[in-house]
C-alpha cells in the first residue's frame, strides 16, 4: 500500500473510558429516528468483504459466522459486504443477482437477528462492478490479447505483413519502444491489466449500462427485502460502476457524463427504481465519496452537490467514504489484478498507522462535516455516517457532539473487537481490543483470502469446534466474550 513520505507512527488508544452516567447521557448511545430509519443507538458496522462465500457467490457457514459474531456485539446496524447484483461468476463474493440467492440471505438475516437478540438492524450493500483482468505477462499479452490495429502496423511499417510477424516484431522491442507503438489503453492493459471503464461507449454492454442498471439494482433490492433485510445501501463509492458514473473522470457524451448534473443522473435513476420496487418501510441509502482523492476526480463540492440531491430524492441515509480508486492503484505483479486500495486514494480510504502529520484517524471528518452542514443548510435532515479510523468512545462522541455526522461507522475497530460497543456499555471498556491499524486485514482482502484480524486469529485456534481458515492457520471469528463478573456500574471517569 502507498504510504505517506513522513511515515510517522501513530498509536491508537482506548481513550478515556466513560462511566455509566456518561454512557447514559452520551449521543453515541442515544437512539436515532429518521423517517423509516430507526436505530437503537449511533453505532454502525460498515460493509467489509470477508471473502467467505462459495465460488458461486452462495452463503456459507463462514459468512454466517462473520456476521453472527458482529451481531453478538449488538451494534445498532450492520451493513453486509458489497454483494453483486448480477448473476455472473465473481469468485467468493456474496451475490444477490438471482432468486436462488434469497434462501441464503434469509439465513443471514435469521443469524443476525438471533445473535443480536433482535437489537441490530441489517442492511446489505448492493454493488455493480466492471470487468478487470489480471496483469498479463508480456508474451501472453502480445501474442494473445493485443489487437493488431492498422495504427500499430503503420507505425511499424508492416502494413502488408502477416499478423504473426507483427506480433514477433512487437515482442522483440524493448519497453520504451513498445510504449511508443501502443496506444495508452493497450499500454495500460499490458502494464496493469485490462480494465473496463464506464466511458468505453464502443462496448455495447457499457453503452447500455443506464438502461440495465436501474432494473438490476431494483431486482436485487427486492430480493433483499424478500429475504427479510431491513434495507439496502447502494454502493456508489470507491472504484466501482456507480462511483465511476459520479466521478469527474466520467466523460460519457450520452447525457450520463460530463457536467455533474449528468453524472448524477444514473445514480438517481437507480435509486428511484429501487424505491419504487421495495415497500415503504424498507430503508434505502447510499455510500459515496466525499472526495475521490485523485487527480481530476470529483471534489468536495461535487460531494456536497450529490449529497443534497440524494437527500432531496429521499434517501434514508448518506454514508460517506473517501478515495479507494483504481486510477492511482499500484502496478500489480504479473498474474495479479490491480487493487484499488494500493495508491494514495486507497490510503485515504483505509489509512494505516504509518501516516503523515494529520494521522490515520478521522481523515474524512472535515469533508463529512462540510457535506452534512451543506445538506442541513439546504433543509434536509438525512442522517450522515462518518467512517475512517474511529476506534474509541471519545472519538465517536466527538463525531456526534461536533456535528460531523449522525452515525459512527467503525469497520476495522469492529473487526478487531466485535464486542467493543457492548464492553463500553457494560463498563468493561478496559477489556476492549483496540485496532492497531496495521492493515493486516486489508492485506488479506487484497489477496482474496478469508479476512481475519491479527489481534485474535491465532488465539485458542486449536480448541475443538473453532472455525478455521482454509489453510488451517487462523481462526475465522473472534473468540467469544461474555462479561465474567457482572461489574457494578461505576463512574469510570473518576
Ligand atoms: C477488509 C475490508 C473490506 C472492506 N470492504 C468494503 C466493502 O465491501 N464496501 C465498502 O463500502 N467498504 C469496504 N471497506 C471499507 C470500510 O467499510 C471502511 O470504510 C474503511 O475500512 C475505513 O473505516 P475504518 O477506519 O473504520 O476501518 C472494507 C474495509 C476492509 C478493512
Ligand atoms: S488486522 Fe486487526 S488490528 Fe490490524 S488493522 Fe485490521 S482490524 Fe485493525
Amino acid at each position: 500500500m502507498w504510504k505517506p513520505a513522513d511515515r510517522i507512527r501513530w498509536k491508537s488508544s482506548q481513550g478515556r473510558l466513560p462511566g455509566s452516567q456518561e454512557i447514559a447521557d452520551s449521543l453515541l448511545f442515544s437512539p436515532l429516528e429518521f423517517e423509516r430509519l430507526n436505530l437503537r443507538n449511533r453505532t454502525w458496522v460498515p460493509a467489509m468483504v470477508p471473502w467467505r462465500a462459495t465460488e458461486e457467490g452462495e452463503m456459507t457457514e463462514e459468512v454466517l459466522a462473520w456476521y453472527g459474531r458482529f451481531a453478538r456485539g449488538r451494534p445498532a446496524a450492520i451493513v453486509v459486504e458489497a454483494t453483486g447484483i448480477r448473476d455472473v461468476p465473481s469468485g467468493p463474493l456474496l451475490r444477490i443477482g438471482h432468486d436462488r440467492f434469497i434462501p441464503g440471505i434469509k439465513k443471514l438475516v435469521e443469524r443476525v437477528d438471533e445473535e443480536s437478540e433482535g437489537q441490530t438492524r441489517l442492511f446489505i450493500q448492493l454493488i455493480d462492478f466492471l470487468a478487470i483482468r489480471r496483469r498479463p505477462s508480456r508474451d501472453k499479452y502480445i501474442n494473445r490479447f493485443l489487437e493488431i490495429s492498422p495504427q500499430i502496423r503503420r507505425t511499424l511499417g508492416l502494413e502488408e505483413n502477416e499478423e504473426v510477424e507483427v506480433r514477433k516484431a512487437l515482442l522483440n522491442m524493448d519497453d520504451e519502444a513498445l510504449k511508443e507503438v501502443l496506444n495508452t489503453r493497450d499500454w495500460e492493459s499490458l502494464m496493469i491489466g485490462y480494465r473496463e471503464r464506464v466511458t468505453d461507449l464502443h462496448l455495447p454492454h457499457i453503452r447500455h449500462l443506464p438502461e440495465v442498471l436501474p432494473e438490476l439494482f431494483a431486482d436485487a433490492a427486492g430480493r433483499a427485502e424478500q429475504a427479510g433485510m431491513d434495507g439496502v445501501e447502494l454502493h456508489y463509492a470507491h472504484a466501482y460502476t456507480m462511483a465511476s458514473f459520479l466521478s469527474a473522470t466520467n466523460t460519457r457524451n450520452d447525457g450520463y457524463g460530463g457536467e455533474k448534473q449528468n453524472r448524477l443522473r444514473l445514480p438517481l435513476e437507480v435509486f428511484e427504481q429501487v424505491r419504487r420496487r421495495v415497500s415503504d418501510r424498507f430503508v434505502v441509502g447510499a455510500r459515496f465519496l466525499a472526495d475521490e482523492c485523485i487527480e481530476g476526480g470529483s471534489s468536495l463540492n461535487d460531494g456536497c452537490y450529490f449529497a443534497s440531491e440524494f437527500a432531496r430524492a429521499g434517501m434514508d441515509f448518506l454514508s460517506l467514504s473517501r478515495g479507494g480508486k483504481f486510477d492511482d492503484a499500484k502496478q500489480p505483479k504479473i498474474g495479479q489484478a490491480a487493487y484499488p486500495y494500493t495508491g494514495q486514494s486507497g490510503y485515504e480510504c483505509m489509512p494505516q498507522y504509518l501516516s503523515d502529520g494529520f494521522g490515520p484517524f478521522g481523515r474524512n471528518f472535515s469533508a463529512t462535516k462540510y457535506i452534512r452542514t451543506s445538506i442541513r443548510d439546504a433543509g434536509y435532515l438525512t442522517p450522515v455516517i462518518a467512517a475512517g479510523g474511529i476506534h474509541n468512545f471519545e472519538i465517536s462522541e466527538r463525531v456526534l457532539q461536533e456535528h460531523i455526522a449522525d452515525i459512527v461507522a467503525t469497520a476495522r475497530q469492529s473487526l478487531a473487537d466485535p464486542d467493543w460497543v457492548r464492553k463500553l456499555q457494560g463498563g468493561f471498556g478496559d477489556q476492549i481490543r483496540t485496532c492497531e491499524y496495521t492493515n493486516y486485514c486489508e492485506g488479506l482482502d487484497q489477496k482474496h483470502k478469508q479476512v481475519t484480524c491479527q489481534l485474535w486469529d491465532r488465539i485458542d485456534k486449536d480448541t475443538p469446534g473453532v472455525l478455521l481458515s482454509r489453510d488451517g492457520k487462523r481462526r475465522l471469528v473472534a473468540p467469544d466474550w461474555e462479561p465474567s463478573d457482572p461489574r457494578p456500574e461505576v463512574d469510570r471517569t473518576e
